[in-house]
């Protein structure tokens, strides 16, 4: 984990109030892992005191050496209002990288994805780090799920990979209309994977992890709660978790991916 003052090498917009941003990272990143996010503060003291946290959506790399990292972001608050505004070349205060990732075993061949809106951030990251790995990604999936197209993001960095692109909507705008777990649940019926990788909001988390149970598919989730230090230092992330015993988790500390037999 490294703190470093870097700058913004791009902040463009996607997609409704959904924004892509690369930062500078010279160093410390070269081992990151999908699932695994940052934390940013402004520089100059202006905007709120915590730092917020997202999820390494890329590396960048150039002749093989990762110098800097991706970012999708979803405009929401103060913070990333504020964030959203920042030109390229910008100062920003990064700290990372944190966390566990989805560790996904070498035997998992079939391995499908599923995202609630802005929860592809860390999937994309995934899919092609699978990709680099020599996984065949024609025989993973990914599920997209979102209130409306808008919310429907990076289906194109799935679909390039060769990857089956599932879409579902609320509002029926684009894809399927429901929630992403019809599809999933009834492709899981037919024919299950070896492994389910999801993030999104904590009751599509818990959908997904039902849908595993019943068909005994191993899943990991990447729950985002409100953090506060993102480094296990309070108890602003606390999780209650069931498994073996019930417990509390720190999101940031013991995950943000987590068994999905533990979310409660
Ligand atoms: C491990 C982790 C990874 C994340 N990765 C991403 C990512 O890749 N892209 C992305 O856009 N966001 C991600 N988030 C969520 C992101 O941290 C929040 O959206 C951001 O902190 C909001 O800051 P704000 O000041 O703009 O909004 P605030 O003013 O703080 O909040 C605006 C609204 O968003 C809600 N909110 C704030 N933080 C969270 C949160 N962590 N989870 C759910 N709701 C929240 C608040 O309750 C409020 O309703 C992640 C969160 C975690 C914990
Ligand atoms: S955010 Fe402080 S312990 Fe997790």
């Amino acid at each position: 984990m490294i703190q470093m003052e870097t700058i913004i090498r791009f902040n463009d917009p996607v997609s409704g109030d959904c924004r892509r941003m690369g930062l500078a990272a010279p160093t410390g990143y070269d081992a990151a892992r999908p699932g695994q996010f940052v934390t940013l503060r402004f520089v100059d003291g202006a905007g709120p005191l915590l730092r917020r946290p997202f999820s390494i959506h890329g590396l960048i790399k150039e002749n093989g050496s990762v110098i800097g990292i991706e970012l999708l972001y979803k405009v929401v608050g103060g913070f990333t209002r504020q964030l959203s505004a920042m030109p390229s070349g910008s100062p920003i205060d990064l700290l990372g990288p944190l966390g566990n990732d989805f560790a996904v075993p070498d035997a998992a061949r079939r391995i499908w994805m599923v995202a609630g809106g802005i929860g592809v951030a860390p999937l994309v990251f995934l899919a092609r780090f699978l990709a680099e790995k020599g996984v065949d990604m024609t025989s993973c999936a990914v599920f997209i799920g979102g209130r409306s197209a808008g919310d429907l993001v990076c289906t194109d960095r799935f679909a390039e990979l060769g990857m089956a692109v599932h879409l579902t909507t609320e509002d029926g705008g684009a894809g399927g209309k429901g929630l992403v777990t019809g599809p999933l649940a009834k492709e899981a019926s037919s024919s299950p994977p070896d492994l389910l990788c999801a993030c999104g909001p904590m009751p599509m988390l818990r959908a997904v992890a039902g849908i595993a149970e019943k068909r005994n598919i191993p899943c990991r989730a990447s729950m985002e709660t409100i953090m506060a230090c993102g480094v296990g230092a309070c108890l602003g992330c606390a999780v209650e978790t069931r498994g073996d015993e019930k417990a509390y988790r720190h999101v940031c500390r013991n995950g943000p991916v987590f068994d999905g037999g533990w979310l409660k």
